[in-house]
Formats: C-alpha cells, structure tokens, sequence
C-alpha cells in the first residue's frame, strides 16, 4: 500500500483549486504535478500551490509523472477522453468532476476503460459528503416519511451542470434507486450553451423510480435555485434537506423540528477554518477523504463512476423524451447526446440565434451581466430575461 498516492491535476482553474486544496488537506496525498495549457494560469496555480512540475500537455505529464490519482478538473467535453487517458497511462484512480460526461456512450467507455486498466472512477458530486445529505439517507430508510413519494428540486444554469449535481442528490437521500422512465420538457429559444457544450434555455424533468419514489426537477423556469437543497415527501412526512440541516414535519411534528446534523470532527478539522463557503471547502475535504479510504482499500466509494452513470442517463433520458415525445422507459437505447440530435434535427428552433456561453468569459460579453442579474434578482427566469435583453 502506498504511504502517499502522487496526485496530477488536469486543468487548473476554479474547481481545480477545491480539488487541490482538499488534497493537501488531507495526508497521503502528495501533489506532484498539474497541467494547465494557459501560461498565465498555469504559473499563477504553480506559485500558489508549490506543484513541483507543471506541463501543458496532460500525455506527456500522465507519461512523466506515475501518477496514482488524476483529478481532472476540465470542462465537460474533456471528462471522458483525459478519464480515458488516464485509465490508460495506469492511474489508480480518476476523480473526475461532473457532469460525468455529454452522453451516455461516454459514460460508458469511462466505465469500461477503468475496469479494463483497474482504475477506480469517481466523480466530483462531492455533496455526497454533506452530513445532511447523508443524514436524510439513513432518516428516510428508516422510515421518517414514511414510503418517499417525491422529492423536489429547483436549479438554474443548466441541466448537465447545476441539475446534474441535484439529480445525484436526489437518488443519494432515496438510498439510490434505479430509474425506471423517464418524461421531460425542454425550451431552446436562444443559442445557449454552458462551457461549451449546447443546453436548454429551460427544462423539467419527471423520474419514476423502483419502489414508486419519484423526483421532479425544474431548470431555469424560476430564479430561485439550490444545487444544495431539496425536499423529499412522503406518505407520513416531509424532510427539508441542507448541506448541515434537515428540518422534519410529520404528524408528531406539525411545526417542523429541526434535526441536528455534525460533520465528522476528523474531517472538519483537517479542512481547517476557512473563511468562505466552509461547508463546501468540507465537503472537498470529505471527498479526499473518502477517496484515499477507497484506495487505501475500503470497499466502495458513495459517488463510483458506476452510481453516476445513472443520472447521466436520467438527464439524457429526459432530453429524449422531448426527441421522441413518449415517456423513456429505461434503459435507454440513445447513447449520443439527444439535445444536440435535436438541434440537427430542427427540432428546437430559434427565435434568437446568436450564440453565447454562459461559463465561457470570451463569449458571455456581449451579455449585460448587470441587468441579466437584476433580473434574476427581481424574479424573472432565464427565458424571460433573455427575451427582454434581445428585444431591446
Ligand atoms: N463539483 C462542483 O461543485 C463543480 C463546481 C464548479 C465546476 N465544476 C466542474 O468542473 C469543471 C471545470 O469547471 P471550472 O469552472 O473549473 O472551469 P475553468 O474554466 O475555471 O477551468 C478549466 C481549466 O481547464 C483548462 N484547460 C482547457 N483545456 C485543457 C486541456 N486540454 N488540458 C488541461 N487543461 C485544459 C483551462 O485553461 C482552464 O484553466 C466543469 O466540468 C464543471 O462542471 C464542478
């Protein structure tokens, strides 16, 4: 067993400082090298994090460096050929961020290629590690709402992006069951795309799930959003579930009681007091954790690449569901991306063509950032400022 795994991040913007922070949170991990293709990152992400050897290309870095851990921190398109590539080049591991992948064939061959080189996959849906999160899943198999019957749940910013991480976290608090079908909306007016992949300006999204628990997830139709909250009811109760609370109304409890939720002391102090978004920064943490305990042996890992891959196929289930318009009964067939089908296909048509990012800083500019958000905060949804912004 390896005293401590040498870790490579590919990719060294925003989340790859969460990623690295966490490793070096966390002992047994040693972090040896990173690679960034912008200069001007790469030297700034070198001197803040002391990487002994940065490179611009993650071969020659997967080729140099025996690494045992490769976090790959790159927009989604890269997920799964820098996975792919790291299976290849004899990672122990991948911890890979979200959205897993574009398409369920991706998924699939990230699956396939760990398995074949004995990688352990993970994905990045860190909130996992929530303690409440956690602590609802262990409430509701014991039965505090009695049989779930739907959990709820309210993003914006993109299915695949912010939907990805709810979708995950619904299935995660139900003890993740299989989806049985799938039914879905989608709107695409305006050329909308998020780190460069295509997405809908708005989208709904209904689950069915084995035992009759369904979720429902609304996507940028109304302004209010958490990637963090959600509600789960059932026939004797409702759990109101936060990243470190849960507030329970049942029938003993008409007014709500607060359940009590506690990170674990161990993890709580090697992330240490950190003065934004602590929470987050833990759950980072946690999930460096749970990752070394994964190599170190343990059996299992809460967020395998193998757990992902259904709510990769649930989003793109829902997609196809508008494509075929008929509920998707899983498993599903489609194993391209359905949204982009769709768009070749001329079946969302836009009244607005020009393209935007609304991840891609070159791309977004053309957007006025400030009425875009006074809108938001006024309470109109993504379709509707777009529409007031493009008929000015
Ligand atoms: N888990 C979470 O809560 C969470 C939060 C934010 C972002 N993310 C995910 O993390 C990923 C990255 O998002 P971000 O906001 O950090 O993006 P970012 O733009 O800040 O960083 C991406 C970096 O990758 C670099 N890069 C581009 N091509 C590369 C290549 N071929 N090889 C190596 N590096 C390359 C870019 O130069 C950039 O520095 C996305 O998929 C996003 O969905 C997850």
């Amino acid at each position: 067993m390896a005293t401590s795994y040498r870790v490579g991040i590919v990719g060294c913007g925003s989340i790859a400082q969460r990623h690295t922070k966490a490793y070096q949170s966390v002992p047994g991990f040693h972090l040896a090298a990173a690679t960034e293709p912008n200069t001007e990152t790469s030297r700034a992400f070198q001197e803040t994090f002391a990487i002994p050897k940065m490179y611009a290309d993650p071969i020659e870095m997967l080729q140099k460096e025996s690494l045992d851990v490769v976090s790959i921190c790159t927009w989604h398109g890269l997920h799964a050929p820098q996975t792919l590539m790291a299976a290849e080049h004899g990672a122990r591991a991948v911890l890979c961020e979200k959205p897993m992948a574009v398409s369920l064939d991706e998924a699939d061959q990230m699956i396939a290629a760990c398995q074949a080189s004995g990688t352990k996959l993970a994905i990045g849906h860190q909130r996992r590690f929530y303690p409440g999160w956690t602590e609802a899943r262990r409430l509701i198999s014991e039965g505090a709402v009695g049989k779930p019957t739907m959990v709820t749940g309210y993003v914006v910013d993109g299915l695949l992006n912010t939907g990805s991480h709810v979708i995950d976290g619904m299935r995660y608090v139900l003890g993740d069951p299989q989806p049985e079908w799938v039914m879905g909306a989608v709107e695409r007016k305006t050329n909308r795309w998020e780190r460069d992949v295509p997405i809908e300006d708005c989208c709904l999204g209904l689950t069915n799930f084995a035992g009759g628990a369904q979720a429902l997830l609304q996507v940028d139709l109304t302004a209010y959003s958490s990637a963090d909250h959600f509600t789960v009811q059932g026939s004797e109760g409702l759990l109101m579930v936060a990243p470190d609370s849960l507030r329970l109304i049942s029938p003993d409890n008409s007014n709500g009681e607060t359940l009590p939720t506690l990170w674990d002391t161990h993890t709580q102090s090697a992330a240490g007091s950190v003065g934004f978004e602590s929470y987050f920064h833990i759950a980072y943490t946690a999930q460096a954790q749970g990752l070394r305990a994964w190599l170190d042996g343990e059996a299992g890992y809460r967020s395998e690449g193998t757990q992902t891959r259904h709510s990769v196929e649930i989003m793109m289930a829902l997609y196809q569901s508008v494509r075929e318009g008929e509920v998707m009964r899983l498993p599903l067939e489609e194993g391209a991306y359905p949204l982009s089908a769709m768009v070749a296909e001329n079946k969302l048509p836009l009244r607005y063509p020009e393209k935007y990012d609304i991840r891609d800083p070159q791309r977004r500019t053309w957007i006025h950032r400030e009425a875009y958000d006074r809108m938001r905060a006024d309470g109109l949804s993504h379709p509707e400022i777009m529409a007031t912004l493009f008929n000015k």
